[in-house]
């Protein structure tokens, strides 16, 4: 029986995804696989402490989990990690309210270097983001990345145990990983989110070991990416770079047997869950200690920006416009404050620790040229804090930068505005975000440019309040009506379809794809 989804048609909730796959999916295991596990187990003293990463990937896929009460595969990054799990290495989470199993996986220091830090986050990163940094290509990083695959793979197929299984792979990390799971039980549905953009085919073609890594993607049934921009782009290089039959029209990819179906599902958040934990009592207490410590008077201005440290979220280019402002707005010197939140992140790569330091020297350099008294323009936080944290500060700012020189979404700009019930705020939003294709309302820039930026704070600080509210009540229901399960649903919808395809006409399908 087809599933009647209409994800754009309907706000969808917990409940009704969770109805869509008890219905739909019972008898049929729901495993989810990425890098990034969504609760990392670190000592601290004699106590073990849980924390949950700085990723927009498991923020948003921790909620679908929970509603499928699945299993999700991922590498075991604490240190620990394997002190709290059994001997299966599965452990049940979230803690406190657990609903679904975390099955850890074990790679070794080396391989982490280099098929993590090195292929995944050294090559792949920069050559799909396109932030004019060289991406770094090693032989041996490409081996480890395949090895690394490989243990992925076999913790997919141990936890499948030959039942019917959908596994949802997610990320650039885990390429290879569609193929060697077909080539292992072609029975299982496969589908794969890229959370990163996809480049075009010129910017592609660069990739050494193109073939190998566009053949493991297209062992997905299902290869899904946030824009349909990126969909395309994808269609496009396979045309190019490898063998196979590309079928503009369906949006789907015929190679060895199997057809990959290629589609755009933006990905969101739990804008109710987010919204209601924004008002908790912990989230105005912070917001008071906040104010207290940022020194905020009655006239102050608060912008603030939330990221991790990493050179494609364009943080400097944003410190330089806050500084471009000062200069030619001088009646806010004294009055506006930046808060940067700047989440370290793959420090390991020189490339991040090198923007670490740039950002330190610049919040100095901007700070020396324009501070008084106990007033300084930026104040720079390098470190994690709790979403509890993060929430008071979107509720105290004025403004909320996102200048991202290249983004496949941006989950910050989708909280920021699930954190304003008040709606008297403003968004100021890279054009090069996913989400500037569904925030028309937000005050849209060009990164590239400290005097667009600029502006662009100006327009923020003295726009009138109708048209501030006006603005963010329309962000606010963009996220409302396109949420986390909306996303979800789409995806598990389509792979419903797929799996009832699949099961019906098996022996015709099979015939008709191989004959092509
Ligand atoms: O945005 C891409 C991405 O890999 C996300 O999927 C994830 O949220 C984020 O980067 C964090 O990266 P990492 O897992 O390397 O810390």
């Amino acid at each position: 029986m087809k599933p009647h989804l209409e994800p754009h048609t309907k706000t969808w909730t917990k409940a009704a995804l969770h109805r869509l796959l008890t219905e739909q999916l019972s008898g049929t295991r729901f495993i989810a696989v990425s890098n990034r596990e969504p609760y990392i187990h670190r000592f601290e003293g004699d106590n073990i402490e849980c924390v949950q990463p700085a990723s927009g990937l498991t923020m948003a896929l921790d909620p679908i989990m929970r509603a499928t009460g699945g299993t999700w595969i991922a590498h075991g990054s604490g240190d620990a990690d394997r002190a709290t799990v059994d001997l299966n290495s599965h452990i049940a989470v979230p803690p406190g309210d657990p609903s679904y199993t975390l099955r850890r996986v074990w790679l070794d220091k080396a391989l982490e270097e280099q098929y993590y830090y090195g292929l995944s986050n050294e090559g792949l990163w920069p050559l799909c983001h396109v932030a004019f940094h060289r991406p770094v290509f090693r032989r041996s990083d490409w081996e480890a990345y395949r090895r690394a695959n490989q243990v992925f793979a076999d913790a997919v197929i141990e936890e499948a145990a030959g039942q019917p299984a959908i596994v949802f792979i997610q990320d650039y990390h885990l390429a290879l990983l569609p193929r060697m799971l077909k080539e292992r039980n072609p029975d299982l549905i496969v589908a794969q989110f890229w959370h990163i953009p996809w480049p075009n085919r010129e910017t592609f073609r660069v990739f050494p070991w193109k073939e190998e890594l566009l053949d493991g993607m297209l062992g997905n049934d299902l290869l899904a990416f946030h824009l349909n921009y990126h969909c395309s782009n994808f269609l496009d290089t396979v045309d190019r770079c490898i063998e196979a039959r590309v079928d503009n029209e369906q949006s789907a990819i015929y190679r060895g047997g199997n057809m990959t179906r290629v589609r755009p599902f933006a990905i969101s958040i739990d804008f109710e869950q987010h919204d209601q934990d924004a008002a908790a009592p912990q989230v105005d207490r912070h917001r008071h200690r906040w104010r207290k410590e940022l020194k905020l008077g009655p006239e102050s201005v608060l912008g603030i920006g939330i990221d991790r440290a990493d050179y494609t979220k364009g943080i400097p280019e944003r410190l330089c416009a806050v500084d471009r402002f000062l200069e030619d707005n001088p009646e806010y010197r004294g009055i506006l404050t930046f808060l940067q939140v700047a989440v370290p992140t793959r420090t390991h790569i020189h490339d991040y620790q090198r923007l670490g330091s740039e950002l330190a020297a610049l919040a100095e350099r901007i700070n020396h040229r324009w501070s008084h008294g106990a007033w300084k323009p930026i104040v720079l936080h390098q470190q994690h804090l709790p979403q509890s944290e993060l929430m008071a500060l979107h509720r105290l700012a004025a403004f909320c930068m996102v200048t991202s020189l290249h983004d496949g979404m941006n989950l910050v700009a989708k909280e920021f505005v699930a954190s304003r019930a008040d709606c008297d705020a403003a968004l100021i939003l890279s054009t090069f975000t996913g989400a500037a294709r569904e925030f028309t309302s937000a005050i849209l820039v060009n990164p590239y440019s400290a005097d667009h930026m600029a502006d662009a704070i100006r327009q923020a600080v003295t726009m009138p309040v109708a048209e501030r509210v006006q603005r963010m009540e329309s962000l606010r229901s963009v996220v409302k009506s396109h949420n986390i399960f909306g996303w979800a649903s789409g995806i598990v919808g389509a792979l419903i379809e797929i799996r009832d395809l699949k099961q019906q006409s098996a022996p015709a399908c099979l015939a008709m794809v191989s004959s092509l």
